[in-house]
Formats: structure tokens, C-alpha cells, sequence
């Protein structure tokens, strides 16, 4: 929720049109994470100054999405674009509004006074903003906005008037402030009295630093101890982006010399500048001081400053760009082959029929033990614990839970330390999922993250887990990342079946299911122009019903939700064994129906579903294997897919699902990549 991104330039001359055009692309890539409106803070021109202090700060801020905020941005003729600007600290933000209304007003950065004195971006959510707004209220600084944010340069002003005769560094400051906020953030400070100079903290929500300079990293100021003991690393995995292989640890970088920082939300906004970059740890405080970046602790004891690694990002620019598509969305779904292949690649031998998830194998024992699995997500990520709980039971002879992280919570759910509890987040952010993390860890239990974010806080926080590899998902609405959790989910059941005897046909069929999985896949990406056709007959409905069972069941689950997010119309995801205890009042010749009857043991008892449906005039559209004659015949339109294992049917079922939902919005005239009300990254509770 809310996307962060600063940049500085010291000693690299750029002109003020360049330093915009730097934060706008940062906020276009973080776009996904929030877009009701968005705001700049730059310095302005030395001879539009008002008062005796040095460097104004101008704020730029617009309802509406990043586009918007281009457009104002060239509006502001008292602004040189021209300008050469040699040392400069600009911050932008994107924002998804939880506290006010979105516009402009509400909109970062929040300033701690009329004269912009200092100026503040946030991600996250401050939970005690009410009494520290009375507080601060009572000694007379007035609020504009209706946010938790404005707080925080209220505050930081507040510190600062009551210095006394303190001569307090901006990263001191800076550090006062954080000491008296409870809740969630990633925060950047800009203040005209530290001109060039910027701050960065973090607490719960995401923030790294992309260091961009002349010298090859690291630069002889940097090292000062390399020992990756020092890193917990959440997700730790050969074949994944491994922080340990390539990584240096630092706890200052830059000297006088020509240096750029880029300061983000995440990697995907920093990747076109850098590839070096450094993810800050809750409670850390980078301060950029005369081209020098330092880290600090939070309440650090003397001599205990943090040693950092700075990493070397894998990612490439061309897999955050839309390339030949209309949406991210659509880029996604057809990069499934793909990404369900990086997923299994380096992990599964198919000679031995072996299988290895790196960030696991050391805990296998431990979790092999335990006396449950709990498996914990929000959304489309708890969907693929749905997806995958019957064939885990099945294969890890464990009982497995499946818990909305919210609910969990809700219940305060009873959590032992012979518990083994999976946390699958595609952000690795997700609030409730870590708030779950943290109330499992305090029970004892082991924790293993199912992620695709490397450095994420659940990669970071978990004791162990399985870094999914699907790439950078950047379309709100998630698809590769759900087919390749599931695929890793199924992976673990394999790894820890090895040693059972009984189950060595099971683990093959499925094996050999997954070696051809990705040719499938693109298989049922060919019904492509079919499914626009049905999307074409049913973009003007009201709802959407979608209905299955057994291995099918969270597809229906999945596809409803990807419906209602993307097309905003009314869907639901229903257990077709539940038809009949209500949801068939539903069904008359105006209700359209999908369902999915693949050939498993649930096949029988879907027909009869069938029967129900059509017996009422419903004229369903099904998801049948290919050449299935009894479902044609009864069919009112089919979608026939290849058949595969019955346990990873919902790999290919998913599909045309996303693609559907993906059509229905385009018909319906929305933006498939940022559905309204929604944000990727839901650091809120
Ligand atoms: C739906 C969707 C959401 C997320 C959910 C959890 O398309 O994207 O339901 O799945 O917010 O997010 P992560 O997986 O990042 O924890």
C-alpha cells in the first residue's frame, strides 16, 4: 500500500526536468502499490525564496493516479527546468488512502508547517496518530490533512523547535521521532535545514537503497566486515536470488565522490539505475550526509552500528516492462509456461525423481516431526493453501490447516512449538500475514515463507522456505504468482514423501505430471480467442457464478475473486457439494454459470451438479477434459483442457479464469493492472 521513492544526486549535476523524470518513472513502477493520488518534494529555485533560510522545498501533490501528477509537475512555471542541480534530494510517493479521502491535501509528502521546514513519505500505518495529534494539537501545531502520516513532520518540527542548545544531526532527529511511533512504516525525511541531505527508516514496511556509483562497489570506504552469519536470512536457497552469494557487508557506502541513491519500496523501481542495493532491516536509520550513506540502529549501544549486505539484484528491466501487451495482467498469465518452469528449475531431477528445495533442506527432519502444518495467506495466496491442502495431507501424512491470516488471528487460534506453520505471500508484505508471523514465532512454532519477493520481510523473518521464482508481479491482480506457490507447495509434499514407499507411484505421477506441465500450460493459453468470445457474451451480466469440487475447488475460488477485483462484478467461487444447501436458488436460464468437471474421482459427483443446474434452465459453460462427450452434451459452451494428474489440474484450470476475468474488464472499459479500491502490497491490517 503506498509506494516510496526518493532520489539523490550528489555531485552528479542533473537538471531539475531530469531529477523529475527519475521520480515519476519510480513512481510509475510502484504504481501497483497505491494510485488514488501522488506527490513530489524537490527543492525549489534560489530566487523564488521567501525567508532567510537557504533551499525552499516545494510539494507538488495530485488526486488521481501518477499520470495526473506528470501533467501538474510541468504546469509549475515559477519551477527552472533547466536548472543544473549538482547535489539534489528529491521524494515522490504513490498513494492508496487509508486514512482520508484520496486528494491532494491527503496526499504525500506531509509537511510539518506552512514553510515545508520538513517534509515526510510514508508506507504503512501509524496506530497511535491520535494521541500523538492531541499532543501535539495542545501545543499549537496545526493539522491539514485527515491522515496518520502528518504525525510524523509534525513531530520531527516539534523535536526540533525543543532542540535547545542541542546541536542534533537530521538522522538524531530523525531516530527521536521514530522512538515515539507505534504501528507500520517506511519513511523518507527531507528538511530545508540539512539541505542535500536525506533520511530513510523502516518498521515493518518495505524500503531498500540502490547505490549508483562512478567506482566499482565496494568502494574502499566500504567493507568493513564480511561474514554472511550475520544475515538472517528468511528464504535462504541455492537456485534462488541467494543474498549470501553475492553480497558485501557495509554499514557506510559512498565517500566525496560523484554518488546517486535511489530509495524504494521495492527492487522493480530501482532496478533501471542499479542493481546494488542494500534492504534495510526494521529499526535501521540511513542518513545521506555530504554524499555519505550511513546505518544506524534505532537505540543503538555504543559501537553497535548495523553491518548490511549490499546485494546484487537478479532481476532484469525487460521483465518489469509491459512489453507487446495491453496489461501486466495479460503479460503475467502468458508468462506462466515460464515462471511455473523457474519455479521447479534446479529443484526437481527428473533423472532421480529427486526433489530439493534448498531453503528447506535443513529443517526437513524438524518438520517432519511436527504434528501439523498450518498454512497461512491473504487472498489469492491463501487460495493456493486450498489448492494444495488435499494433496499435502496425502503425501506428508500430516494433518494440514488452511487459515486466512486475519481470521486466524481473530481466533487467536492455538499455535504449539511442534507446529510447522507456512506463511505464502507473494509480497512477502502483507500485513495480517506477518502479524500472523509474529504470533506464531512467539508460540514457538517453526516458520517457513512460500514468497516471491527476495528480502521481503516474510522471507526475512521466517526460520526457513521456498523463494517461488515467478518474477516481478506487477498487475494487482495475481496470476503467476498463484500457480507457481502452487507448484512449490507441491514440491514440498515431494520432498517430503521421498522415504515413504507406499507413496513412490503417487510421487512419480506427479512428478512426471509437472516435467510437462509448462507445454500444457501454453496449451491452454491457445483458448485465449475462445475465451474472449465467451467474455464477449458475458460482459454486461451482473454475476458470475463458478462452481467445482475436489482439486477444483479453490479455481473456483480464485477465478470468483479474480472476476469481482478486476470486472467489479458480483462472483462466487462455490463447492458444488454445497449446491444444493442453498446457492441453487440461485440458478435460473439468466444465471451464467462456469463450471469445472475434469475427469477426477469428483467427476460423478460434479455431474450431478450438473444435473441440478440444468434441471433448472442453467445453461453452463464447462471446464471439461478434452473430448469428454458426456459434459459436451450437456454443456450450453465448453472449455476444454488438457488433462493432467489429477493434484495439479488447478495449474490449468486457473487459467482460463484469469484470462476470462482479464477479457470481462477490458469489455467492461477498466484498468486491468490497477482495479479500484485495491492495492498490491496490503501493508494494513
Ligand atoms: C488477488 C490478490 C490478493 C493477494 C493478497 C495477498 O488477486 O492479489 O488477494 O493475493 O492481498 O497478497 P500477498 O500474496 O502479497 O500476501
Amino acid at each position: 500500500m503506498c509506494g516510496i521513492f526518493a532520489y539523490l544526486n550528489y555531485c552528479v549535476p542533473r537538471t531539475r526536468k531530469e531529477i523529475f523524470e527519475t521520480l515519476v518513472k519510480g513512481l510509475q513502477r510502484l504504481e501497483y502499490r497505491g494510485y488514488d493520488s501522488a506527490g513530489i518534494a524537490v527543492d525549489g529555485d534560489k530566487n523564488t525564496m521567501t525567508d532567510d533560510i537557504n533551499n525552499n522545498i516545494v510539494l507538488i501533490k495530485k488526486k488521481g493516479k501518477v499520470k495526473a501528477l506528470n501533467e501538474e509537475l510541468y504546469k509549475k512555471d515559477c519551477m527552472d527546468l533547466e536548472a543544473e542541480l549538482d547535489t539534489h534530494f528529491g521524494m515522490a510517493h504513490t498513494r492508496w488512502a487509508t486514512h482520508g479521502e484520496p486528494s491532494a491535501l491527503n496526499s504525500h509528502p506531509h509537511r510539518s508547517d506552512k514553510n515545508n521546514e520538513f517534509v515526510v513519505i510514508h508506507n504503512g500505518i501509524i496506530t497511535n496518530y491520535k494521541e500523538l495529534k492531541k499532543y501535539l494539537n495542545s501545543k499549537g501545531y496545526e493539522f491539514e490533512s485527515e491522515t496518520d502520516t502528518e504525525v510524523i513532520p509534525k513531530l520531527i518540527k516539534y523535536v526540533y523547535d525543543n532542540r535547545e542548545r542541542e546541536d542534533l544531526s537530521f538522522s538524531t532527529l530523525v531516530e527521536r521521532v521514530i522512538q515515539q511511533l507505534e504501528g507500520a512504516f517506511a519513511l523518507m525525511f527531507k528538511s530545508r535545514y540539512f539541505p542535500g541531505e536525506a533520511v530513510a527508516t523502516r518498521r515493518g514496511s518495505p524500503l531498500l537503497i540502490g547505490v549508483r556509483s562512478k567506482d566499482e562497489l565496494p568502494t574502499e570506504h566500504i567493507p568493513i566486515q564480511y561474514n554472511t552469519a550475520m544475515f538472517k536470512e528468511g528464504v535462504k536457497e541455492k537456485n534462488s536470488h541467494n543474498r549470501s552469494d553475492n553480497s558485501t557487508a557495509v554499514n557506510s557506502v559512498g565517500d566525496s565522490k560523484a554518488v546517486e541513491y535511489y530509495f524504494a519500496s521495492d527492487a522493480s523501481a530501482i532496478i533501471e539505475h542499479t542493481n546494488k542495493v542494500i534492504y534495510l532491516e526494521d529499526d535501521d536509520i540511513a542518513a545521506v550526509v555530504g554524499g555519505k550513506l550511513s546505518l544506524h540502529r534505532l537505540n543503538r549501544l555504543a559501537g553497535e552500528d548495523p553491518v548490511r549486505a549490499i546485494q546484487t539484484l537478479q532481476m532484469e528491466l525487460q521483465e518489469i516492462m509491459k512489453g507487446n501487451f495491453e496489461a501486466f495482467m495479460q503479460k503475467e498469465i502468458f508468462e506462466q509456461p515460464e515462471s511455473v518452469f523457474n519455479t521447479m528449475r534446479g529443484r526437481i531431477c527428473f533423472d532421480t525423481n529427486k526433489v530439493i528445495l534448498g531453503g528447506l533442506k535443513d529443517h526437513l527432519k524438524e518438520i517432519k516431526r511436527c504434528r501439523r502444518l498450518i498454512m497461512i495467506g491473504c487472498g489469492t495466496s491463501f487460495h493456493a493453501a486450498v489448492a494444495t491442502r488435499q494433496i499435502l495431507e496425502e503425501l506428508t501424512e500430516l494433518p494440514v490447516m488452511v487459515e486466512l491470516a486475519s481470521d486466524f488471528l481473530d481466533r487467536n487460534t492455538p499455535v504449539f512449538r511442534d507446529d510447522v506453520c507456512f506463511y505464502i505471500s507473494q509480497s512477502g508484505e502483507t500485513a495480517d500475514t506477518l502479524m500472523a508471523l509474529r504470533y506464531c514465532k512467539e508460540k514457538g512454532a517453526l516458520t517457513v515463507g512460500i514468497t516471491n519477493t527476495v528480502g521481503s520481510s516474510i522471507s526475512r523473518d521466517t526460520d526457513c522456505g521456498v523463494h517461488i521464482n515467478a518474477g516481478p508481479e506487477i498487475g494487482v491482480a495475481s496470476t503467476k504468482a498463484y500457480t507457481s506457490q502452487f507448484a512449490a507447495l507441491i514440491m514440498f509434499g515431494l520432498m517430503m514423501s521421498e522415504d515413504r514407499i507406499s507413496l513412490q507411484a503417487r510421487r512419480l505421477e506427479i512428478i512426471n505430471g509437472l516435467r510437462i506441465l509448462p507445454e500444457l500450460i501454453k496449451k491452454v493459453l491457445t483458448l485465449d480467442k475462445k475465451i474472449k468470445s465467451i467474455a464477449d457474451e458475458l460482459y454486461e451480466q451482473k454475476s458470475l457464478l463458478v462452481m467445482g469440487r475436489g482439486f477444483n475447488y479453490a479455481t473456483c475460488l480464485e477465478g470468483a475473486l479474480k472476476i469481482k477485483e478486476i470486472t467489479y462484478m458480483h462472483s462466487e467461487g462455490i463447492l458444488a457439494g454445497e449446491l444444493k444447501h442453498g446457492p441453487l436458488a440461485l440458478i435460473d436460464k439468466h444465471m451464467p454459470v462456469i463450471m469445472i468437471m475434469m475427469r477426477d474421482a469428483c467427476y460423478t459427483k460434479c455431474q450431478n451438479a450438473l444435473q441440478q443446474v440444468t434441471a433448472r434452465s442453467g445453461r453452463p459453460i464447462i471446464l471439461c477434459c478434452q473430448d469428454d462427450p458426456e459434459v459436451s452434451k450437456n454443456a450450453y459452451k465448453t472449455i476444454e483442457l488438457p488433462q493432467t494428474v489429477d493434484c495439479l489440474q488447478g495449474i490449468l484450470s486457473v487459467i482460463p479464469l484469469q484470462l476470462l476475468s482479464f477479457h470481462l474488464a477490458v469489455l467492461r472499459g477498466y484498468d486491468v493492472d490497477c482495479p479500484r479500491n485495491l492495492a498490491k502490497s496490503v501493508t494494513v491490517e
